[in-house]
């Protein structure tokens, strides 16, 4: 059995998707003495060995399945998760917004079931290292059994510990080591410390969170600590399209959502980031505004006046200007020719 190869002729070891006669798909991987068996017919293994990528076979009863190697993107689609897995599209912005780069020294936590740390092998190339944390032990089988699959053995490049990333990070890259840090987890404001001790002045911290809630969490946790530069967020919304003759069109379904993007860059020690060059307004977020969201990173404050418009990041408008916009509504309104009581009848405000 060889390693499963990326390209060229197929081989024993290889991968490989074979869609039949309804479009059905079916994974196997060549075995030496292997058969492909459907209800209707038989393929020997050894039919598609030394065949090119994307060939034809026939089966005993002489139907037709189209063999293709799995991309990355298939093959994580297709693999047993333990955990909810890091989708393509988002695998793809992660690699490309934290600058994962051939030879890079990458952190990375929760593994899950170890697609995210397919993608980040990948990025990395062989010069790299991938240094995966995860804290539960099945997770971390499901993972290391899934990155054996794709990649034929357990890379040497990549060390999986079992652990809290904040408790074994620092024992196993000393600090100001690494270049990027990618978190995958429920609570990555929990770990923003630790990413920052492990990584190299101007490194790339990446957190990729499913709700809202985590996002302001973890992005204020950023800004706080003062370690970082001004966290930017993101979602990425891939829609595919129906491209046939003249039905050209958007796909009727997508996944809508899967989850927000959060990077920043580490400063360099003793460094404090120059405030931008923007007049403070009274909408700036204060202690007690963060206190009903975010309490233990603000003080003790509570109550429903923290939810105002400046807290929210609205831009508050002066009674002048709200007059005014009265007078435009009502001057389009009358202009429309809508009677005086369609908008409340008071016509000199
Ligand atoms: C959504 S899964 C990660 C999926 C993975 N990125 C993938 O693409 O397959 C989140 C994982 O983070 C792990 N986790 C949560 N907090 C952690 C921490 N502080 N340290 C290490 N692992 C953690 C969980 O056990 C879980 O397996």
């Amino acid at each position: 059995m060889g390693t499963p190869a990326p390209s060229g002729p197929l081989g024993y070891g290889d991968r490989l998707q074979l869609t039949g006669p309804k479009g059905r798909l079916n994974t196997i991987t060549l075995v030496p003495g292997g058969e492909f068996h459907s209800h209707r017919g038989v393929i020997p293994h050894a039919d598609m060995v030394g065949l090119p990528d994307a060939s034809v076979v026939v089966n005993s009863s002489g139907e037709e399945y189209l063999l293709l190697r799995p991309l990355l993107s298939d093959f994580v689609m297709s693999m047993p998760r333990g955990a909810a897995i890091v989708y393509p599209k988002d695998a793809a912005q992660i690699l490309s917004l934290a600058d994962i780069f051939p030879g890079a020294r990458v952190v990375e936590a929760g593994v899950g079931s170890g697609a995210l740390s397919l993608h980040l092998l990948r990025g990395i190339g062989a010069t790299g290292e991938l240094f995966s944390f995860e804290r539960r032990d099945e997770f971390a089988d499901v993972a290391r059994a899934n990155v054996a699959a794709y990649s034929g053995a357990a890379p040497e490049n990549w060390t999986l510990s079992v652990g809290d990333l904040q408790d074994t990070l620092p024992a196993v890259c000393p600090d100001g080591t690494v270049d990027r840090v990618v978190l995958d987890m429920l609570a990555p404001w929990e770990c923003v410390d630790v990413a920052a001790n492990a990584l190299q002045p101007g490194g790339v911290l990446i957190c990729y969170v499913a709700t809202v809630t985590q996002l302001s969490r973890t992005a204020e946790q950023i800004r706080r600590s003062g370690l970082f530069t001004h966290p930017q967020s993101s979602e990425t919304m891939v829609r595919g399209w129906h491209v046939e003759g003249l039905a050209v069109r958007p796909d009727h379904r997508m996944v809508a959502h899967t989850g927000f993007l959060i990077t920043a860059r580490r400063l360099a020690p003793n460094t404090v980031m120059p405030s931008l060059k923007r007049r403070a307004s009274k909408g700036e977020f204060s202690d007690e505004d963060l206190a009903t969201w975010l309490p233990d990173l603000a003080g003790e404050a509570s109550g429903d006046e923290v939810w105002t418009p400046e807290a929210m990041g609205e831009r508050p408008k002066s009674e002048k200007v709200l007059r005014k916009k009265v007078r435009e509504a009502r001057t389009l309104a009358d202009e429309r020719g809508a009677e005086a009581a369609a908008y409340g009848g008071d016509t000199d405000a």
